[in-house]
């Protein structure tokens, strides 16, 4: 197939657009490198630098290669800054969105996988979180990717749209060899700023507190290898002409902020300071995925569901780029 990735020089989108392309796929990239590198491009595939605000490129895009499927993920990311600034997710997430939508319908592209997330299980009910969870968004960025969501409901019915929409749990690891990894300015996300400590980038890493309701007091968070994520886009990809679907994407395993740093002690062989400091707004305390719908329907499970594995993969990454791409 032909697919159009938006958000692929990303750190998920390129990991998966190079899979895609290991697996015999044609990939278009659209991103206009605000978060994404230029370098994590697979050299195989077409580059197209815009913005998805800007309608006459996306038209062009797919006025110039016929493709088969969109993947989504270009996008605003961060829970703790859509809290701080809402019109960037309610706002650009939202609209880009809705432009992208409108030229896959308008050029009769009916296969679409958007990438979705955690953040619409605020308060759930039962853990682990399975698809008939009741959506309660955690943030305007979660509440953005919902309206997504809604929006494929709708365009699935009235256009034939067939999608996948895949809500993420924490995104993690490394391609294996170190050749893509996390590359984010600035980074908030656990894993690489521990690794950064072990780089002896910063001198500590942050607990953002230790008086939650878990096992020992931080939170806890499902995360997946980035190489099984891709997977199984692929997987939702092969599967689309038999009908849109949702889907949970979590190893199934929580694991605490502790947990997670002891981890990257053993791996790194650093002692990796770690203070105590406040919660940071808009964390639950544990988020931990149900996948067996994905696991049933389409026969995924994760290759490197070990929190070691993921780890080490990371340091691979951080270790050989320790100032990421480097642009
Ligand atoms: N944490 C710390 N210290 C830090 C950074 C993070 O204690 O310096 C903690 C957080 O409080 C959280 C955990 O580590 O409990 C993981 O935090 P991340 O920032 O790595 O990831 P989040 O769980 O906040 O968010 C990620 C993605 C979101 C997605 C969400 C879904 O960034 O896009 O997972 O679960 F919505």
């Amino acid at each position: 197939m032909k697919v159009l990735v938006t958000g692929g020089a990303g750190y998920i989108g390129s990991i998966v657009t190079a899979e895609l392309i290991a697996q015999g796929d044609h990939v278009v990239v659209f991103d206009n490198l605000s978060q994404g590198h230029r370098a994590a491009v697979h050299p195989e595939a077409a580059f197209i630098h815009a913005d998805l605000a800007d309608r006459a490129a996306l038209r062009a895009a797919f006025d110039t290669h016929q493709v088969d499927a969109v993947m989504h993920f270009a996008s605003n990311t961060l829970v703790g800054e859509s809290m701080a600034q809402p019109f960037l997710y309610l706002g650009n997430n939202v609209t880009n969105g809705l432009n992208l939508l409108q030229e896959t319908v308008a050029h009769n592209v009916h296969r679409f996988i958007l990438s979705s997330t955690a953040n619409l299980f605020d308060k759930p009910e039962r853990m682990p979180i399975s698809e008939k969870e009741r959506i309660v968004p955690g943030s305007p960025y979660g509440e953005s990717k919902y309206i997504l969501e809604r929006m494929l409901h709708w365009l699935d019915r009235v256009s034939g749209l067939r999608y996948a929409a895949l809500r993420y749990f924490n995104a993690a690891g490394a391609a294996p060899g170190g050749e893509r990894g996390e590359d984010h300015s600035p980074e908030t996300h656990l894993i690489p700023l521990v690794l950064q400590v072990a780089l002896n980038q910063r001198e500590h890493v942050t607990i953002f507190g230790d008086d939650y309701e878990t096992r020992d007091g931080t939170c806890v968070r499902d995360y997946i290898h980035v190489i099984d994520l891709a997977q199984a886009h692929i997987l939702a990809l092969r599967a689309l002409d038999e009908g849109s679907r949702t889907y949970n994407l979590g190893n199934g395993q929580g694991f605490t902020v502790r947990g997670v740093i002891d981890t990257c002690r053993e791996v790194t062989g650093h002692s990796i300071p770690a203070v105590i400091g406040p919660r940071r707004p808009g964390d639950p305390a544990d988020l931990v995925a149900s996948s067996d719908r994905i696991r049933e329907e389409l026969g995924w499970s994760p290759r490197y569901p070990s929190l070691r594995t993921i780890v080490e993969h990371a340091w691979e990454w951080h270790r050989t780029h320790p100032h990421g791409y480097g642009d």
